[in-house]
Formats: C-alpha cells, sequence, structure tokens
C-alpha cells in the first residue's frame, strides 16, 4: 500500500515556516509582506479560491489586499488598478484571479504585472527564468512548486536520473511541472491528449504528475510498482451511492487502483491543493525579502 502524501500537513509546516518568515523581517527591517488579489466578476469557484488566498495572507501576518471589481468593470480600469499596485512599495506580490470575463484581454493583463511582484509566475520573465534554469530570481508557479515539494519530501533533493511524466500540458501546470522536473535533472517527459499509447508512456515514470482535468483517467494498473504519483487533479463527480443529487472530489488517477501499485501518492482532497496557497505565500514573502535586500528563507 502506497504511502500518503498529506499535502495538508506539508502545507502546515510551510504555513508555520512563513510565520517565522515574516516575524523576522517586521523586525529586523519594518517591512510586512503584502500581498494584492484581484477578482473581476463573481465566478463562483474563483471567490472561494480569493477568499481563502486573502484569509491565508492575514494569516500569515501579511498586509492583505483585496480587489473585488464588478463583472462589466472595462479593461482600462483593470489596467489603472495593476499600474497603482506595481508602483504601491507596500505591495510584494500581485494575484490577477483567472478567468477574467471574456471583454477582457487576460493575456495582455497578465504581462501588466510586474515581474518582481507576480508571485503566480505567469509573466513571461519568470517563464523563461525558469526555462533557463535561473530559479533563484524567478517566481515559481505556486502549483507546480508545492508539487516539487512534495515529490522531495518522498525521494529527497537529489531526483538526477529519475524518468519523469507530467500528464497535461497547461501553461499554470503541464509546462512550468516539467521544467522543473527538468531543472531537477529528471529525464521528463510530457504527455497529453493527443498521447499515443499514454499506458506504456506513463508505465516508464519514477515520478507521475497528473494535471489533465478528466477524473480518474489514468488507470492504477497503468503505474510503475513503487512510482511517486502527485495528482493535481480536482475533479467534481456524481456520487448516487451518497444519496440523491450528491456529489464527490476525485483527482485524475484512479486512486483506489493506484494506491495499491504506487510507493507514495497524494490523495484528492488534501494533496496538492493546500500546497498551492501554501506557495503563493512563499512567493510573497520570498518577494518582501527581495525587496528589502534579504537572502529569502529557502523552502
Ligand atoms: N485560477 C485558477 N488557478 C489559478 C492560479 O493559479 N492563479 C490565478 N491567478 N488564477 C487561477
Amino acid at each position: 500500500m502506497a504511502e500518503r502524501i498529506d499535502g495538508k500537513a506539508i502545507a502546515a509546516e510551510v504555513i508555520a515556516s512563513v510565520k517565522e518568515g515574516t516575524a523576522r523581517l517586521l523586525d529586523e527591517k519594518g517591512i510586512r509582506p503584502g500581498l494584492a488579489v484581484i477578482i473581476v466578476g463573481e465566478d463562483p469557484a474563483s471567490e472561494v479560491y480569493v477568499a481563502s488566498k486573502s484569509r491565508m495572507a492575514n494569516e500569515c501576518g501579511f498586509l492583505s489586499v483585496k480587489r473585488e471589481l464588478p463583472a462589466a468593470t472595462g479593461e482600462a480600469e483593470l489596467v489603472r488598478l495593476i499600474e497603482e499596485l506595481d508602483a504601491d512599495p507596500k505591495i510584494h506580490g500581485i494575484l490577477v484571479q483567472l478567468p477574467l470575463p471574456g471583454h477582457i484581454d487576460a493575456k495582455r493583463i497578465i504581462q501588466l504585472v510586474a515581474p518582481e511582484k507576480d508571485v503566480d509566475g505567469f509573466s513571461f520573465v519568470n517563464i523563461g527564468k525558469l526555462r533557463t534554469g535561473e530559479l533563484d530570481t524567478a517566481f515559481l508557479p505556486c502549483t507546480p512548486a508545492g508539487c516539487m515539494l512534495l515529490i522531495e519530501r518522498v525521494r529527497g533533493r537529489d531526483l538526477a536520473g529519475l524518468d519523469a511524466v507530467v500528464v497535461g500540458r497547461s501553461n499554470i501546470v503541464g509546462k512550468p511541472m516539467a521544467n522543473l522536473l527538468l531543472a531537477a535533472d529528471c529525464t521528463v517527459t510530457i504527455a497529453h491528449s493527443r498521447t499515443r499509447d499514454l499506458a506504456s508512456v506513463i508505465g516508464r515514470a519514477d515520478i507521475l504528475v497528473a494535471a489533465v482535468g478528466r477524473p480518474e483517467m489514468i488507470k492504477g494498473e497503468w503505474i510503475k510498482p513503487g512510482a511517486t504519483v502527485i495528482d493535481v487533479g480536482i475533479n467534481r463527480i456524481p456520487a448516487p451511492e451518497r444519496g440523491e443529487g450528491k456529489t464527490r472530489l476525485v483527482g485524475d488517477v484512479e486512486h483506489a487502483a493506484a494506491e495499491k501499485v504506487a510507493g507514495a501518492i497524494t490523495p484528492v482532497p488534501g494533496g496538492v491543493g493546500p500546497m498551492t496557497i501554501a506557495m503563493l505565500m512563499v512567493n510573497t514573502l520570498t518577494s518582501a525579502y527581495r525587496s528589502a535586500g534579504m537572502e529569502p528563507p529557502s523552502f
């Protein structure tokens, strides 16, 4: 039976270290990390995410600014707000919650966040730094950075030569995840919806990261015995066995079968999810340390 990788507990440890780092920065430099989160419109899932990001920032002792704009907000107004936050020395991290309403050019907006405040790691500068291995001055996207931390907890920091397979090629998870594993000297394969014979590709993986957004599409029997399995998927499916109209959350991996084969596996929920928010706090703290000319704590 696979070891259960407890993302909730590991995220709580990370948050405890962030709090210590915050106290030290305030004590030594009188600087409080500041995080601004912007949401446009009323997408229910986004509202939940933004509320938990702001709550966690408060808990970490940050200055936590939440800007909620109506769905009809014009692009020009959003541009002005980002420029104002870019110029505000009290703000060290800016996050524009995605998706944005259709009338706003999200690609343009994302690139207006100053790279040194881009705690999502979505700006071309930060993507380029990740791609070229300049990890010390980059911001790493939160979900892949959280996955890396979970992998290192299981495998240790030396991942050189391991076969890693990332299933999914999104800009938010799949592509940066593959680059992080490559920077750690893994042999990396990116698989996706058009990959031929996915089962045999997955069968090579010492480290498997699933980020496709399709419920339990990765079968337990495909997984290499002893593999480390990180399931990024969060899919809500009907659960009639729990009563009429009930639902439950499942990952992209067929968990019950996979845990019989894998060496270690994340649960859904309680695996990758809590790490994403924890890494946003890490990035904001890191930004505040850099702005103070101090070496940020490492995680
Ligand atoms: N929407 C879903 N995931 C994310 C994320 O990681 N960052 C932002 N800004 N929006 C999201």
